[in-house]
């Protein structure tokens, strides 16, 4: 699908990945729709990219409801792009020294990341699936976050991982159930970007996650996952896929 002109949506788009894919997309020519929790995050990313800010909770069905009925009043054609970059991760051992988890943390990272990635899906396959078709059918891609912790979880990863996973294993089905619309649906699993969310990093953690790194030796920056989003978007063959971005890196236990 061609970028120039679609509209885009891009959910945790006021900061890290999803900032810079807001930024790529619209140097592209789309036209952007930036989605936060964070009003005056979206707000900063709509104003530089000449894009539409919506403060909006994915986790929540009536206001992601209420942003599709904002996006579809604001433009005159359905969106044809949807990233899904919202997310948390925070990391709690299920016993640890205080005693055991309590179950509320599991289930709010499993809501943000998991039910909120579906959340968004369902409603921009809906109106997508009511889009003109473009080249060769196609009527819309919608591009998911996982992460490596899908795969090797760490020490205190159980919520994340789970809901990393699950965003890994709808992306088959979804891809296969939506197609008959002209929607592809893709994942993109990165190791570790620098972004907002690994500031908190200690250097003695960062330095030992990068010695875990094959090639090159640094955290990917958030431009190469918005250039691998643009690529997606333009390659109609990729599709029902996960693909990891992680200079090789394979994570150990801790
Ligand atoms: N940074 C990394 O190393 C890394 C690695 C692998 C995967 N990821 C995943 O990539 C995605 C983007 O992460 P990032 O590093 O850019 O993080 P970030 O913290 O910089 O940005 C996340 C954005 O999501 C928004 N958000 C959080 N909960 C939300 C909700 N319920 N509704 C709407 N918006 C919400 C936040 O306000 C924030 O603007 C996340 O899903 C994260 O799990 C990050």
């Amino acid at each position: 699908m061609k970028i120039k002109d679609n509209i885009a949506v891009v959910t945790g788009g006021g900061s890290g990945m999803g900032e810079a894919v807001c930024c790529y997309l619209a140097e592209q020519g789309a036209k952007i729709v930036v989605l936060d929790k964070s009003e005056n995050a979206a707000v900063r990313v709509a104003n530089k990219t000449h894009g539409m800010a919506i403060d909006c909770d994915v986790s929540n069905a009536q206001s992601v409801e209420e942003a599709f009925a904002r996006i579809k009043q604001a433009h005159v054609r359905p969106l044809s792009i949807l990233v899904n970059c919202a997310g948390v991760a925070p990391a709690k051992r299920i016993l640890s020294k205080n005693g055991v988890v309590p179950l509320p943390w599991f289930e709010e990272i499993i809501q943000i990341n998991l039910v909120g990635t579906f959340n968004m899906m369902r409603l921009a396959a809906d109106q997508m699936s009511q889009a003109e078709p473009q080249e060769e059918g196609e009527r819309g891609i919608i591009i998911n976050t996982a992460s490596i912790a899908a795969f090797e979880g760490q020490i205190g990863q159980t919520a994340y991982s789970a809901s990393k996973g699950g965003v890994v294993a709808m992306t088959l089905p979804a891809a296969r159930e939506l197609a008959r619309f002209g929607i592809r649906v893709m994942t993109i699993a990165p190791g570790f970007v620098d972004t907002p969310m690994v500031k908190g990093f200690t250097e003695e953690v960062r330095a030992s996650l990068i010695t875990q790194t094959v090639f090159p030796k640094r955290f990917a920056w958030p431009e190469e996952f918005a250039t691998l989003v643009g690529h997606i978007i333009n390659n109609q063959m990729l599709n029902g896929e996960v693909i990891r971005l992680d200079g090789g890196v394979r994570m150990g236990a801790s």
